[in-house]
């Protein structure tokens, strides 16, 4: 039907319409708010280039994890800034490391919550890579055993998900073993599995204190020209146990969301990273766009391309807005 038979504007005119045929629509169950745990006491750290977001000591996550609750959120990804790095990423392990005591305090605190972990190593290695260091190189296989570690000592923490973002290949099978044969079977894993060598973790790497002392990440994380590799990324995830896939970033690879959520039938999540939230709340500060609604436009697109959670720092204040 062509015009003026037919007229797109029709459904357009009246609220109730656009309503009744609305596509995609946003919940408060859609978003995981990813906070940054710090050792200490009292301490609420603004991060500068995130606006309202902070690095926290265990009594004020607590507290900011109760807001979450209150606005409905049903889980957090918790990141720890560690007391000291050394080549072995020792604190990462630790049982009494801090992102193992985060999540107790959350736990005890707010057991309705869930925690998610991210499981890496850049934020406790001296070097800040994701894996092990060796001449100069990152030694893929050296880094699978302290990764596992790692997840599993978020497990025995009381974590209910465990999610690697380091990029080693065969990671997530490795996990999976760890995690099963320590009686974790019912552990998910959430695996960053397609996560691209991007510019937008700038801010991230200031706020987590995690970036490369030399060279980039580019021999792990994969290249933002290629999508390929993203199938072949998840699919090697999915055929090693991992039980949601995630892409990262977001935005800027809303392409990849749609191809992957066609192509793999487990749940797909999308990081909204730290570059992506900067980059909106810088318009919106110096006034040029109006930042709630580039908010809520943003992780509408990201959910319209198929995502089925998205991992954002506006987690708490788009809750707030969907609950005004
Ligand atoms: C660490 C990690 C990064 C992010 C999540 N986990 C940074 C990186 O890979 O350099 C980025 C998150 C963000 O930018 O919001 N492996
Ligand atoms: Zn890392």
């Amino acid at each position: 039907m062509l015009f003026p038979d037919f007229r797109a504007r029709r459904l357009r005119e009246k609220e109730a319409f656009r309503r009744m045929i609305r596509e995609t629509t946003l919940t408060v169950d859609d978003f995981i708010l990813p906070l940054f745990a710090i050792e200490g006491k009292g301490i609420k750290n603004p991060i500068a280039s995130m606006p309202g977001q902070f690095q926290l000591t265990c009594d004020y996550l607590v507290k900011t994890v109760q807001e979450a609750q209150d606005a409905g959120l049903a889980a957090v990804m918790l990141f720890g800034l560690p007391d000291k790095k050394d080549p072995l990423a020792t604190r990462a392990y630790a049982s009494d490391g801090i992102v193992q005591k985060a999540i107790k305090a959350v736990k005890d605190a707010v057991p309705g919550m869930a925690v998610i972990t991210d499981v890496c190593l850049c934020q406790y290695t001296d070097h800040g890579h994701c894996g092990m260091v060796e001449n100069g190189r990152i030694d893929n296989d050296a880094s699978l055993e302290l990764i596992a570690k790692t997840a599993l000592s978020h497990a025995k923490a009381g974590a209910d998900m465990v999610a690697p973002s380091d990029m080693m290949d065969g990671r997530v099978g490795e996990i999976r073993d760890t995690l099963d044969e320590e009686g974790f079977s019912d552990i998910p894993i959430m695996s960053y599995a397609v996560k691209y060598a991007s510019a937008y973790y700038g801010p991230f790497r200031q706020a987590a204190d995690s970036a490369p002392q030399f060279g980039d990440r580019r021999s792990y994380q994969m290249d933002p020209a290629n999508s390929l590799e993203a199938i072949r990324e998840a699919t090697m995830d999915v055929e090693e146990g991992a039980d949601i896939i995630m892409v990262k970033p977001a935005l800027p690879y809303l392409d990849i969301i749609r191809r992957l959520k066609d192509e793999i039938d487990l749940p797909i999540a999308a990081y909204s990273v730290s570059g992506e939230y900067a980059m909106i709340k810088a318009a919106e500060l110096m006034g040029w766009v109006d930042g709630k609604k580039v908010m809520m436009e943003t992780l509408l697109s990201i959910k319209r391309a198929g995502a089925d959670t998205i991992l954002t720092y506006f987690a708490l204040e788009a809750a707030r807005e969907l609950n005004r």
